[in-house]
């Protein structure tokens, strides 16, 4: 049996810090699983890392629901949260159902979405039919991209304030937890203090409930953007390389495919065969 939205909201009551991992396809998705992370997060960062956008604007509902059920597939222990793409609910609170519906059916567990207090009223609607809701502030990819680009949030207090009112509205609202992207550690801590649902911080610090990281960042598989938050446990995309430039050398000098690697006739069946065609 998977975990359950319920046993993540009670891993902050027992102090447990949370592992989240964004996947997006079946082979690491299944890894990623098998390592024991808490939650798998189909995040809309699949459409830089495995689409080749240059941010996270482009992606479809469509787009999400092919990740979801490769993803839901892999799964056998985390939670699976899916994220709703750009304006797939901001439009109005029917679209943000209907779409929400859609990752549900696709093989989500929960969904996520990102905006602070604006976004509160669709956040109770989707949550009121039944549907778990992870919210997301600080750094917006979807929209705060457009406006400010990488930016650290919550400097100021005023700012802080905000971010503390948003994470407030978004527990009342009903969310059972928050992504909290690149927000001042200091706030993070008084935010992951304040509201009582866990803080899964993502260059937020170490104060925060849980942690999430894009799966290529942490394996060193994505060399467009490198963020400072991202701590790579390994370089794999040198690795990979260099097994596929051994590869093809392996092709130019006939060294690869051997033996062990093809199939044979029947010895007889061969000789038949040969006199046959005479050769
Ligand atoms: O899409 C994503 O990967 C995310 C995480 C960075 C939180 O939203």
């Amino acid at each position: 049996m998977h975990k359950s939205v319920q046993d993540i909201v009670n891993m902050k009551k027992e102090k447990k810090k949370i592992s989240v991992i964004t996947g997006y396809d079946y082979t690491l998705a299944s890894l990623c699983d098998k390592a024991g992370i808490d939650v798998l997060l189909v995040g809309d960062s699949a459409g830089m890392v495995m689409l080749g956008y240059e941010n996270t604007i482009p992606v479809t509902m469509e787009q999400m629901c092919m990740f979801t059920e490769a993803v839901s597939r892999a799964r056998n222990n985390a939670l699976l949260v899916a994220d709703l793409p750009f304006m797939s609910y901001q439009a109005s609170i029917e679209d943000a159902i209907n779409n929400s519906g859609r990752l549900i059916k696709a093989g989500a567990d929960a969904i996520k979405l990102e905006g602070g207090s604006i976004m509160a009223e669709t956040i109770s609607a989707i949550v009121d039919i039944g549907i778990p809701v992870m919210g997301h502030i600080g750094l917006q990819p979807q929209t705060t991209m457009l406006s400010q680009g990488y930016k650290v949030q919550g400097r100021t207090k005023d700012s802080a304030m905000q971010l503390i009112q948003d994470a407030k509205e978004l527990e009342e609202a009903g969310v059972f937890s928050i992504a909290l992207e690149m927000v001042s550690h200091e706030v993070a801590q008084i935010i992951s203090e304040t509201v009582s649902v866990p803080i899964i911080g993502i260059g937020s610090g170490v104060n925060c409930d849980g942690q999430v990281l894009v799966v290529q960042d942490l394996l060193g598989m994505y060399d467009k953007i490198k963020p400072k938050f991202a701590k790579r446990y390994m370089n794999l995309s040198e690795d990979i390389v260099k097994s596929l430039e051994n590869y093809k050398n392996d092709v130019e000098s006939s060294t690869f495919p051997a033996e062990e690697n093809w199939f044979s006739m029947d010895p007889e069946e061969l000789k038949k065969l040969r006199e046959q065609i005479g050769s």
